[in-house]
């Protein structure tokens, strides 16, 4: 009798041995130790033990039963332990590893450029002042002294929306919203997006960024704004930069200048980035003409000031030596991440 017993109990360590799943375990466990399993159907022949055998049976039974609960309870635990292991192995974190710094997200260089400019200004006491990118045709041109037969009105350069309203060309249109409402001293920077109907290639893209400026008070010169953009482009871009006012036509600005800097890429050596010439052309400003003075409604005689504009995207290719315009703003990562 007891042989048959340690027959069953073999049996089922075997069965143990190989199973590898709770599913399986779960199933050995109803063939032996359910209510029509092996074990309970030895209580059966309970019957035919004779009578002062029957307690020795009954706990031997029992024995086997409590052997094979605790081989179940012994694989169950173990394989528990596997599943957990194996789960911890799958979820390993190495907090030692380096982070990986190709997800760090940065400024885009034309913010980073602006925030030089804005706070250069702003130390000089000019206020930020925003525009919108929809705009009067009547202020993006007529009260900047720009006629309906200019070529800058043409269709071909500008998009309009309707017949007097355009998508601002550039952020001179900000001069006269100012003038309009401020009385001066008046002392501004507006930076934002300009548009134009141009097709796109290395030096145009249709849309891009400027930055306008104006002073408008009592007694202003173009010494004053010789200084105040000098010193400008000598925080920007060095101690060491030198400038040059040469002559140039703004139908806004009486006299006009344009605006040269030592080529930051070659310092002046000459390279082709600024042809050879050492110089590289920066901005466009002068004194506002009197005549867009009047138009939004302050007397010239006793009022005067200075306008400058600068191409951001232009002078961020300068300061970083970059040399296609639509890097900034194809967004490729590899481009971007240099700007860290
Ligand atoms: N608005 C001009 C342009 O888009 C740039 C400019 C030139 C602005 C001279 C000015 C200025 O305020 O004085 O080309």
């Amino acid at each position: 009798m007891t042989e048959s017993f340690d027959k069953i109990i073999a049996e089922i360590r075997e069965a143990l041995n190989i199973s590898e799943s709770e599913e399986a375990l779960r199933e050995l466990r109803a063939r032996y130790l359910g209510k029509k399993g092996t074990i309970s159907g030895l209580m059966k022949n309970m019957r035919d033990i004779p009578n002062e055998e029957k307690p020795k049976f009954g706990s031997l039974v029992n024995q086997l039963r409590q052997d094979a609960e605790d081989a179940f309870q012994k694989k169950s635990a173990e394989l528990r332990e596997k599943a957990l292991e194996q789960r911890l192995k799958r979820e390993k974190i190495d907090v030692t590893l380096d982070r990986n710094s190709d997800r760090l997200g940065a400024m885009h260089p034309l913010n980073q450029v602006y925030y030089e400019v804005r706070d250069i200004f702003r130390k000089m006491g000019f206020e930020v002042v925003d525009g919108p990118e929809i705009e009067l045709e009547k202020y993006n041109f007529e009260m900047l002294n720009i006629p309906k037969d200019h070529p800058a009105r043409d269709m071909q350069d500008t998009f309009y929306v309707s017949d007097q309203i355009v998508v601002r060309t550039q952020t001179s249109p900000v001069q006269v919203r100012t003038m309009l409402k401020h009385k001066p001293p008046i002392r501004i920077i507006s930076p934002g997006r300009v548009y134009r109907n141009d097709d796109v290639d290395a030096t145009h893209s249709p849309v891009f960024n400027q930055i306008e400026g104006l002073y408008i008070d009592k007694g202003v010169t173009f010494a004053d704004l010789k200084g105040v953009l000098n010193e400008f482009l000598r925080k920007l871009y060095g101690q060491a930069t030198v400038t040059k006012f040469r002559p140039g036509f703004f139908p806004f600005t009486e006299p006009s200048a344009e605006v040269d800097a030592t080529c930051t890429i070659c310092g002046g050596k000459g390279c082709p980035a600024c042809k050879g010439a050492g110089m590289i052309e920066v901005l466009g400003c002068g004194m506002v003409n009197p005549k867009v003075i009047e138009d939004c409604g302050l007397d010239p005689e006793v009022y005067s000031g200075y306008a400058f504009g600068l191409g951001l995207d232009r002078i961020t290719n300068i300061k970083y030596g970059i040399t296609d315009i639509r890097l900034l703003y194809e967004n490729d990562v590899r481009f971007l991440k240099q700007f860290i």
